[in-house]
């Protein structure tokens, strides 16, 4: 089973973490966010992952050195030479691809941490011999997701994108399963959305959507890298993490001084160092950052190599790389 993976969106939520690593490429708890992905897909017997990238390519190529041995999945990149909407470079890499791509494959939003049951999706796919079937998470406030209705047979009757209204509902959760024949809808070259120009097109031609219970988590926004830094640390997603304490994880190449406080809900890449007196809670610090003594860091993101000076305090703060911490 082949998987495209959308990548090519800039992460803007999450600058300054994404003005030099992009979305996909940036490390939750201990790897690349997409690797988190990869390895979920390859459990789901996809073979082969393509990625439609826009932004920063190399970054995320680099990232993912490694990661086809490490989780059995052949990963191919493709390049749109200029932004295509997430139904435009479905099409663009479907073109590049050619008789290659399969009869029936899988597309994704690559910026959600899940352990959704993708098995459960094709099977519902095959059996109603659907076109498309959409992956489907139900959420207190659909306001910002796409706003699916189906009917008692799982027929999708309404498709609306990002209504602003914080109702209830099931949304798109950013996975389908799609027929070659989808990709005539989208014309080639252009600018296209999945969410705006094909699916309320397909409702009634063969559109599904089937209700997948279990963890769900867009990332897109440091409120919710957080969280899923924890989520993944306090196993309420099913990944291949160990955690080294319940809701830690501290890099085996990490220093924490002994007179230093690390936690709870703290990761540390490897390389950091803690000084004494230092106190870090609720907060990621990825690799080679260094808190002088009596630094105070909370509800923190800080990008890797990220000094903060002996007692400085951050609270809430995204740090990008390079970034000045004052003192
Ligand atoms: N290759 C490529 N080219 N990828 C793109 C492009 C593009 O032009 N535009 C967006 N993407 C990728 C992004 O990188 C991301 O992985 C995915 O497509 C979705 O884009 P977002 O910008 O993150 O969309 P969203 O989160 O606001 O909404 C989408 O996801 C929701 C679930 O998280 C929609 O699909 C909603 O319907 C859905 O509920
Ligand atoms: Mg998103």
């Amino acid at each position: 089973m082949q998987a495209i993976v959308l990548v090519g969106g800039e992460g803007t939520r999450l600058r300054p973490l994404t003005e030099t690593v992009p979305k996909p490429a940036l490390t939750l708890v201990d790897r690349p966010f997409l690797a988190h992905m990869i390895e979920w897909l390859g459990g789901h017997g996809v073979t082969e992952v393509v990625l439609a990238c826009g932004f920063l390519p190399d970054v995320l190529s680099e990232a993912l050195a490694g990661e086809e041995e490490r989780a059995g999945v052949a990963i191919r990149y493709v390049v749109e030479p200029d932004r295509r909407g997430t139904a435009g470079a479905i099409r663009f890499a479907a073109d590049e691809l050619g008789d290659r791509l399969e009869d029936r494959f899988l597309a994704l939003n690559g910026d959600v941490l899940t352990d959704l049951d993708l098995t459960a999706l094709l099977g519902a796919h095959r059996e109603h011999g659907a076109q498309a079937t959409l992956g489907l998470h139900p959420v207190e406030d659909s306001s910002a997701y796409g706003l699916v209705r189906c009917g008692d047979g799982g027929e999708v009757l309404e498709f609306l994108e990002k209504t602003g209204e914080r109702v209830p509902g099931e949304i798109n959760a950013g996975m389908y399963v799609l027929e070659r024949s989808v990709l005539d809808l989208i014309p080639p070259g252009e600018e296209v959305s999945i969410e705006r120009d094909v699916f309320p097109r397909l409702v009634g031609d063969g559109l599904h959507g089937l209700r997948l219970d279990g963890y769900w988590m867009d990332i897109g926004t440091p409120k919710r890298y957080l969280q899923a830094s924890w989520d993944i640390l306090e196993r309420r997603v099913e990944t291949r993490v160990e955690p080294t304490a319940p809701g830690m994880l501290v890099a085996s190449g990490a220093e924490v001084a002994r007179g230093a406080t690390v936690g709870p809900r703290v990761v540390l890449g490897s390389g950091c160092r803690v000084a004494d007196g230092a106190a870090v809670r609720d907060s990621v610090l990825l690799d080679d950052c260094t808190l002088g003594e009596g630094a105070r860091v909370s509800g923190s993101i800080l990008s890797a190599g990220v000094e903060v000076p002996a007692g400085a305090t951050l609270d809430g703060a995204v740090v990008g790389q390079g970034e000045r911490v004052p003192a």
